[in-house]
């Protein structure tokens, strides 16, 4: 069957973004091709031309990106057995990774070539809409908790036994903090996570025991006080200025004092020069590099399906879709950079 494909382009560095038609590119071994259905939005998908150079040095262009996917599987490569076509999938797109730097994986076209590993079946109960806003923050917190060079935390099961840890989740009404709350929830550890007081009862829907606000001014004291004698097992920083206050929080607790950070990783050396001297190992999350390891089958292949199907993992933060079709992706990202708190932006296709 002939299909016809059409990607949102970006034609080269710091110029805007084109609707046009694309090649379909068929699936090679331990690939699928998904019809895309849902896209999400994220920060990096919309990074002025100029930060290409230091975030995405070897992207070429024109170039397709995007990573948050939901939708179906039209097509499998020798290898998959997993999937079938008609499947309702999410997925991460890789298209803007180094190695892998091709446009048939960029999220924003209406067939996207995915990794069979990093492909997650999804309830007749989740919208694509929904399911979309879960991949690269999934990815992300799913790296910076159970990769071994992050927090290597014990991953997360169907019925975990309760841990005498407590993790830390700096951020926690991200969309990556939202998922951190939940694996970190998933594998049996207590949590304490910090966002806006609005957001309190949100974070407490996901799992979190403890919230505290993190604009306090306290909030550094008032952390330490709720984790108490509990040993701190791991922090995941996420949000700018969460490194200074997460690095004094891990010296004042017992435990593991491993922080992983989510802010990029020039922000990360520097906010935490500091931190060896006080005992506190930092380290950067790239949220891609699960796929390479044996974490992001652990997340996609084994834990995600059953979770979701069974609702002991919720898809969120809440989808707001902002309009239908390709060329509505530049507004959601202009309306993600004005600012956003706890949702995450999707378009439809
Ligand atoms: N390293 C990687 O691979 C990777 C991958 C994905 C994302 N990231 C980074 O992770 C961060 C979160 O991304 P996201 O897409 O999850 O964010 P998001 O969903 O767009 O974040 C929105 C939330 O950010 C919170 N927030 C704003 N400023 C904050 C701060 N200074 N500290 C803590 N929270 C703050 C707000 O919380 P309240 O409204 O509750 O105040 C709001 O709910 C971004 O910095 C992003 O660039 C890194």
């Amino acid at each position: 069957m002939t299909r016809q494909n059409t990607a949102l382009w970006l034609p080269k560095r710091g110029a805007r973004f084109e609707v046009g038609p694309a090649p379909y590119t068929p699936p090679a071994t331990n690939e699928v091709v998904v019809r895309v259905r849902a896209v999400a939005v994220n920060p990096v998908d919309g990074i002025p031309g100029f930060l290409y150079r230091f975030a995405l040095p070897w992207l070429t262009f024109p170039a397709v990106v995007g990573s948050d996917v939901a939708g179906e599987v039209v097509e499998t490569g020798p290898g998959v057995t997993r999937l079938r076509p008609g499947d309702r999938v999410l997925g991460h797109a890789f298209g803007v990774e180094k190695s892998q730097n091709r446009a048939a994986e960029g999220a924003f076209q209406h067939y996207v070539v995915l990794m069979r590993h990093m492909v997650c079946p999804i309830p007749d109960s989740l919208s694509f809409a929904q399911a979309a806003v879960v991949p690269l923050a999934v990815s992300t917190a799913a790296t910076g908790m159970f990769q071994q060079d992050h927090l290597g935390l014990a991953l997360p099961c169907a019925a975990p036994a309760e841990r005498a840890e407590t993790v830390l989740v700096w951020g926690g009404s991200t969309s990556v903090g939202s998922n951190a709350i939940q694996l970190a929830r998933n594998a049996g550890y207590q949590v304490v996570a910090t966002a806006s007081p609005h957001n309190f009862d949100y974070l407490r829907s996901l799992g979190a025991a403890e919230t505290v606000d993190r604009s306090s001014p306290t909030a550094v004291e008032e952390i330490v006080e709720r984790i108490g004698d509990r040993p701190l097992a791991g922090t995941l920083a996420i949000g700018s200025k969460s490194l200074a206050k997460t690095i004094a929080i891990a010296a004042r607790t017992a435990g593991g004092r491993r922080i992983a950070s989510a802010q990029p990783a020039l922000f990360t050396r520097v906010a935490g020069r500091r931190a060896p001297r006080q005992g506190v190992r930092v380290s950067s999350i790239w949220g891609g590099t699960l796929k390479d390891n044996e974490v992001g089958p652990a997340i996609y292949a084994d834990f995600l399906p059953t979770a979701l199907a069974t609702g002991t993992y919720r898809a969120a933060p809440d989808a707001t879709v902002v309009g239908h079709g390709l060329a509505h992706i530049p507004d959601a990202l202009r309306r993600l950079r004005a600012g956003v708190s706890a949702q995450k932006l999707v378009v439809t296709l």
